[in-house]
């Protein structure tokens, strides 16, 4: 079967604008859309720029927009799109281009830096050689967000990112952020939830959802933000009714 695939090409140093190419590949309903890609580079053009590694889903790292939506082209197939028509690959939103669907994830993990308090405590150092014991029911309160790998789809469709705010942090930041703030291991949860209220951080969220939608790892963010948001002010502002 043929597919088509109509793909945004852009190399900034270059090109005074982007252009779309469109490649015509021998593939089946399984083929994942990755497969598709790496034939059109090896076989068709080499110069044809995006990341990959594993996969499988594992290193996050092929994050790009596949007809519209935010998602790693390693686990989306051929048949989960109309593949009648062309199938359109474009690089992540919000994001600077690098070279066609590479971008430049600065801004993104500049994010994931900043719900760290300047001096922060090592959960994973054992004192006086002692483990740190955690119940299963605790480890349960940031499991979801362990999950993430980085792939930055969910802060790359994230309408306050997109169209309000470019500054927010994103999802992704605030996910890590919760990551830290439930665990019980954690002394320092209060200082984290500070710098959750700083300007740009937590409350910049409007609980759009779209951030859920897209993670390829099917964690709920808007649920781990939340569940953030109720426990700083359950903490920090005990007496706003
Ligand atoms: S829930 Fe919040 S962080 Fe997620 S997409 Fe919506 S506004 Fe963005
Ligand atoms: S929360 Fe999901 S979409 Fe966002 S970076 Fe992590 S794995 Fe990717
Ligand atoms: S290539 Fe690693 S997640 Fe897709």
């Amino acid at each position: 079967m043929e597919v088509k695939f109509k793909i945004f090409r852009f190399h900034p140093k270059r090109d005074k604008a982007p252009r779309y190419d469109t490649f015509k590949v021998e593939a089946s309903l399984n083929d994942r859309i990755l497969d598709c890609l790496n034939k059109i580079r090896w076989e068709q053009d080499g110069s044809l720029a995006y990341r990959m590694s594993c996969a499988h889903g594992i290193c996050g790292s092929d994050g790009m927009t596949i007809n519209g939506v935010a998602a790693l082209a390693c686990q989306r197939l051929v048949k989960d799109y109309d593949y009648a028509k062309e199938i359109l690959i474009e690089p992540l939103q919000f994001f600077p281009v690098v070279k066609d669907l590479v971008v430049d994830m600065t801004r993104f993990f500049q994010g994931m830096k900043a719900i760290h308090p300047t001096i922060e405590q090592n959960v994973s150092t054992t004192k006086g050689r002692k483990e740190r014991k955690q119940t299963v029911e605790e480890h349960a309160q940031f499991e979801d967000a362990i999950k993430c790998i980085f792939c930055a789809c969910c802060t790359a469709s994230c309408p306050v990112v997109l169209e309000e705010e470019p500054e927010f942090i994103g999802p992704a930041a605030v996910l890590r952020a919760q990551r830290y703030i439930f665990d019980s291991r954690v002394k320092d949860a209060l200082d984290r939830m500070k710098i959750m209220e700083e300007p740009h951080g937590i409350w910049s969220c409007k609980t759009y959802f779209r951030c859920t939608k897209v993670c390829p790892k099917r964690i709920k963010v808007t649920d781990a933000i939340l569940q953030t948001k109720s426990r700083i002010l359950r903490e920090l502002h005990p007496d706003t009714p």
